[in-house]
């Protein structure tokens, strides 16, 4: 296997040159915290794991959250996912204020806004493609897609935007890592999501398939959702629009990406390189 590091990359064009924002978004806050502290306390220790966060996002960029184990980036995705509440601090999600919302609130500004990927795929083994993507419509707490025909049409068309509209009836072990990843990422966009969270989207992948996911999270982006990858490769965050680096539970570096890589040119000019035949089609 081939890593990243010895593949020789086109360098990006200057149509990549740093910007914060997918062309044509409107660049309206979607993620606005300040003062975000999380705090676990452990008998009589107490672990800040995020102390004193302000962040704002806005629509229609991607960015790459980094930082060594243990930083706080798990815990910042939860909370900006909705899936857990910040100690002190307020939320903004959408202009909606979050904190201090109640579990079953918070369960449906999730179900309404938030797409998640996470690095394991998570998805259900004895079940197929399409049903797996199919899912959160079923489960959708407020019922929005009420006729079966609709949500399978929805399902189909998640997969088909993410290359897969020949694996619909595949289960999970019949599909290589990056198509159960690309399932995963069907399966966070078929509820029409405002923001995307992905954490280690990529940490199961080889360096292939990573670029392969990136190039899908780029084509998503261009066509304006916006996303934030948490990640532990540089190589990915190359990807991104932007990058925040978290230590310690604190922003310590939040800058543009420079020279920000082209994943599908990356991937052309690695399948270039690959004698006919190596590649599988699919
Ligand atoms: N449920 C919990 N109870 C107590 N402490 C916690 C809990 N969850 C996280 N922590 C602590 O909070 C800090 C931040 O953890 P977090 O999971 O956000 O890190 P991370 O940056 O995602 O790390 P990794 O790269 O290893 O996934 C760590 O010191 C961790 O031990
Ligand atoms: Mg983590």
């Amino acid at each position: 296997m081939t890593t990243m590091a010895d593949q020789t990359i086109m360098s990006p064009s200057p149509a990549q040159a740093a910007s914060s924002r997918a062309p044509g978004a409107t660049g309206k806050p979607v993620i606005e915290i300040a003062g975000v502290t999380k705090v676990y306390t452990m008998g009589d220790n107490k672990v800040f794991a995020l102390h004193g966060v302000d962040l704002t996002v806005e629509n229609g960029e991607m960015i790459a959250i980094m930082g060594s184990s243990g930083s706080g980036k798990s815990t910042l995705m939860n909370i900006l996912g909705c899936l857990d509440t910040p100690t002190a601090g307020s939320y903004h999600l959408d202009g909606i204020r979050v904190d201090g919302m109640s579990r079953n609130q918070l369960a449906d500004l999730r179900n309404h806004k938030l797409g998640f990927v996470f690095q394991g795929f998570n998805l259900l083994a004895r079940t197929s493609a399409l049903d797996n993507v199919e899912l959160p419509l079923l489960y959708d707490r407020e019922g929005r897609w009420k006729d079966g025909k609709t949500m399978r049409r929805m399902a189909v068309a998640a997969l088909e935007r993410v290359g897969l509209g020949e694996r619909l009836d595949h289960h999970p072990s019949e599909l290589s890592g990056g198509q159960q990843q690309r399932v995963a990422i069907a399966r966070a966009l078929v509820t029409q999501p405002t923001l995307l969270l992905a954490d280690e989207p990529t940490g199961n992948l080889d360096s292939h398939t990573t670029i392969e996911v990136m190039a899908l999270f780029q084509e998503l982006n261009d066509a304006g959702i916006t996303l934030l990858i948490v990640t532990h490769e540089p190589e990915v965050a190359q990807y991104a629009r932007r990058i925040i680096e978290l230590r310690d539970g604190r922003v310590i570096r939040d800058h543009p990406v420079e020279g920000r890589r082209d994943a599908a040119a990356d991937l052309e000019k690695i399948l270039g390189d690959t004698p006919a035949g190596e590649e599988d089609a699919a």
